[in-house]
């Protein structure tokens, strides 16, 4: 029998809670430290170390059955994607932010303004629904560096306790979405994994009501 293929983050904020929730739903793991794919010894699952970004197109690919990832990272560029279950961790924010100094009171503020983020995608949908266009910069990672350094005026990133946004002089202005980690279902799944994806939700249910 073929075995159920997981996506979970290699590394990053995601990454020691999804496999904390698989060990909660009896999981083990079998894991050699820098191993890009791990098995399961009391369950018939794959576990494959990804980079978060690139998890929708491995779910859209069918390269992999199903995933913990980010709701955020699937608004971002995974909307065709499928979300199974809300997992109740790595809550987030996905917001604008400016330097703390400057003057807020709307979103006209943002008009031809220069913005780092990386997730063009969320704010472009949410600016143009507005009627405000920006330019943007795309960046990968350490976006909070970006007005600091002269390259933009504002950043939309991912805040959690804030503390990215305080170390930098910056301030939340505007919330675009909230995000958590979710179970998310590839759209080539096949018949035969559908049971043991039923099985594994059925687990990660029970542990999630244990949770609460
Ligand atoms: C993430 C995110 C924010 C920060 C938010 O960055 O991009 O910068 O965490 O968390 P906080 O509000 O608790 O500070 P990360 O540290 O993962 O690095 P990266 O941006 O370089 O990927
Ligand atoms: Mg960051």
């Amino acid at each position: 029998m073929s075995k159920l293929r997981i996506a979970i983050q290699k590394s990053g904020r995601l990454n020691q809670d999804s496999l904390k929730i698989l060990k909660d739903c009896g999981i083990s793991i079998d894991n050699g430290k820098d191993q890009l794919k791990a098995q399961a010894s009391n369950f018939d699952l794959e576990v494959y170390y990804l980079r978060n970004g690139d998890i929708p197109q491995y779910l859209r690919d069918g390269v992999v059955d199903c995933a913990i990832i980010g709701e955020n990272v699937l608004i971002e560029k995974g909307t065709d994607i499928t979300i199974a279950e809300k997992l109740g961790f790595s809550k987030c924010r996905v917001s604008l932010a400016i330097p703390k100094e400057q003057e807020y009171s709307s979103l006209n503020y943002f008009k031809n303004k220069r913005i780092a983020t990386s997730y063009p995608n969320t704010v472009n949908n949410f600016l143009q629904e507005k009627g405000i266009s920006v330019n943007l910069h795309k960046i990968n990672g350490s976006v909070e560096i970006a007005p600091n350094i002269g390259l933009a005026d504002g950043i939309c990133d991912i805040v959690s306790s804030g503390s990215t946004l305080f170390k930098n002089n910056l301030k939340e202005v505007e919330v675009l979405l909230t995000s958590e980690a979710v179970l998310a279902i590839s759209p080539q799944l096949t018949s035969d994994k559908k049971s043991l994806l039923s099985k594994l939700q059925f687990r990660i249910q029970s542990v999630l009501k244990a949770r609460n």
